[in-house]
């Protein structure tokens, strides 16, 4: 009996035992968790403040390699996101008030574009390649400051007693692009280039009287609303059918819709885009945007507008 109660006292004591062991280890991980959890914190506070200083940081860095158009762009939008009266007030970096970095970028700011119906965005700066124009947004009054002649040779030969204009890098590129179809036995010819905003309200009004406003505004832009104004932008002709869309069959039509982006030329009214741009099919009209962003355009396979709604923009009062 007492054996048998010693036995059963010893079984009791292993009980005991293993339940006091158990308790040990939950305890043990419960610290376990609770430290882990104090360090993957710690590494989360570490780790979020980063990016934000490293984008301090990058910044002017990246404005170094960019275009004088994109580093004055780039300096505007930084402008433009500082909240109203607080300049001068942003908080020291390393107090922890510092503004997370996605709206420092402007990451939650709704866009502007497109506009409520009947209102007209209006470009803060023409000099931007990538600036968007649409029926939606105006140049206002802007002309370019850097407008050189086209060489005489590279416009249709019966138009050669006026002078067109485009701007110095543009010009250099149509002159490069010119070359370049010639090696390959095409002729490309300059039919149109620069417009001012009163030559675009002339040749408007023009096609109004002659068409209608409405069937007008289908193939001419108003002024203030015309790509031409950027000095940009080329028609590109000296077939027999010019300003048709018989253009797109010609030699130089089908040479520049296949090469054009290659030096930074971008086809602004593609076939079967009027429901997005609003203007018929314009094979002739190439717009200057820079090479990369040419070729990233064509590869996106987008229509223009489209394209450059999807690039950083900047509008007055925004
Ligand atoms: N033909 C184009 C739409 C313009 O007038 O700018
Ligand atoms: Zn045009």
């Amino acid at each position: 009996m007492a054996a048998k109660e010693k036995k059963f006292f010893l079984r009791g004591d292993k009980w005991k035992i293993a339940a006091f062991l158990g308790l040990f280890l939950a305890a043990f991980f419960v610290a376990a968790c609770c430290y882990g959890d104090y360090l993957l914190s710690y590494g989360e506070k570490v780790f979020t403040l980063s990016p934000g200083e490293t984008e301090k940081q990058e910044n002017p860095e990246g404005g170094a390699n960019n275009s004088d158009e994109e580093e004055k762009a780039e300096a505007e939008t930084e402008t433009d996101l500082e909240p109203s009266g607080s300049a001068g007030e942003e908080p020291e970096p390393g107090t922890g008030e510092e503004e997370p970095p996605d709206e420092e970028l402007g990451g939650d700011k709704p866009s502007p574009y497109p506009p409520p119906p009947g209102e007209i965005l209006k470009i803060k700066d023409g000099d931007y390649l990538l600036a968007l124009v649409t029926k939606q947004t105006t140049l206002g009054d802007y002309a370019p400051t850097d407008l050189v002649p086209i060489p005489a040779e590279y416009i249709k030969p019966a138009q050669r007693q006026w002078k067109y204009y485009l701007r110095q890098e543009a010009c250099e590129n149509l002159i490069r692009m010119c070359e370049a179809a010639r090696e390959e036995g095409v002729e490309l010819f300059v039919i149109s280039a620069y417009r001012s905003y009163e030559t675009q309200e002339r040749l408007f009004r023009d096609y109004a009287q002659r068409n209608g406003e409405e069937k007008a505004n289908t193939f001419s832009a108003r002024a203030g609303q015309s790509e031409h104004q950027l000095g940009t932008v080329v028609d590109f002709g000296g077939t027999s059918v010019d300003k048709t869309q018989a253009f797109a069959d010609t030699q130089p039509g089908r040479w520049l819709a296949e090469n054009a982006h290659r030096f930074g030329f971008a086809m602004s009214y593609p076939l079967d885009s009027q429901r997005i741009t609003g203007y018929i099919y314009e094979p002739w009209h190439f717009r200057y945007i820079g090479e990369e962003s040419a070729l990233a355009w064509k590869e996106s396979g987008q229509v223009l507008c489209v394209f450059l709604e999807g690039q950083e923009q900047f509008w007055e009062g925004h």
